[in-house]
């Protein structure tokens, strides 16, 4: 018996790293999927693969993540569960941010969420409940240089999560989870030009190593199953410790017990 058991889900960004994780390990625990993406190629990709079914939306437009959720509703026979997941970065100074760059990451990684939640809770209570899960990051509670609307956009998705929690409970619990540096697409660039970075990650996390994109999808498997029935509201940090660094005495131990 799967843990999701003939509940049906949308993931967004679901052609890529967590998204396609979340979709292979949501299909594995007895979910039906639906794989939203941008980029349609991929999504159908994913769908083959699993099972599922593909559809190219852009989460930034409203109106056409409704329509895609409503159709992907009418394929699956109804809707228990949304991972809003689909995201993207910039890296830049503040002031010398494009227009267009701010627009273009709140849109997604914001506008992007209340998109899916606005147009999967209809179908979710219609269904009886269920739950949502949207990907926040580290970010957004421990901002980096460079990363100003990543990060708000990040911090106001776990606020936006909460927000919702509130409104639709107890039929629909809502939770997000921050991942930490997970090995995707998104994140294959510091790898490659700055390759001392692995090091960094392995040495400096507490789990010893670098995230997996199954490392988040077995989290939101668990928050969207029956195991979470009693959470909502929260924003889980799915990061192997390594926020847990950057107290005023960070390291000293280490110093003063070197022998481990
Ligand atoms: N990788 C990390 O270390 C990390 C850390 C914290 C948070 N996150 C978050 O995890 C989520 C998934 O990222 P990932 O690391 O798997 O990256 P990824 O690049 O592998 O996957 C992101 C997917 O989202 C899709 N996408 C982008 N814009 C979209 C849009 N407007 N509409 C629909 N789909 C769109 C992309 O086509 C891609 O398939 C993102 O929200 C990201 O911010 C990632």
């Amino acid at each position: 018996m799967g843990l999701l058991d003939g509940r049906t889900a949308v993931v967004t960004g679901g052609g890529s790293g967590i998204g396609r994780a979340t979709c292979r390990r949501m299909t594995e625990e007895g979910a039906r999927v639906a794989v939203f993406d941008v980029d349609a190629p991929s999504a159908e990709q994913v769908a083959k693969e699993i099972g599922g079914v593909a559809f190219g939306v852009d989460v930034g437009d409203p109106d056409a993540m409704k329509a895609a959720v409503d159709a992907a509703a009418s394929e699956l026979g109804g809707l228990s569960i949304i991972y809003n997941n689909a995201g993207t970065s910039a890296f830049n100074r503040l002031h010398e941010l494009d227009v267009s760059e701010w627009d273009r990451v709140l849109r997604v990684n914001l506008t992007g969420v209340w998109a899916g939640i606005r147009a999967a809770v209809p179908h979710i209570r219609a269904a009886g409940g269920g739950s949502i899960v949207s990907t926040a990051s580290i970010s957004g509670t421990r901002p980096a240089a460079g990363e100003g609307p990543y990060s708000a956009s990040k911090a106001a998705v776990a606020a936006l999560t909460a927000s919702a929690a509130l409104e639709y409970g107890p039929t629909i619990r809502v939770n997000a989870v921050s991942p930490g540096m997970i090995r995707t697409t998104m994140t294959a660039p510091w790898f490659e030009y700055m390759p001392d970075q692995e090091e960094r990650f392995v040495t400096g996390t507490p789990v010893g190593r670098v995230g997996e994109p199954e490392d988040i999808a077995d989290v939101v498997v668990f928050l969207c199953s029956d195991l979470a029935r009693f959470v909502t509201g929260q924003n889980i940090v799915v990061d192997g410790g390594l926020t847990l660094h950057g107290s005023g005495v960070d390291t000293i131990f280490d110093r003063v017990f070197p022998e481990g």
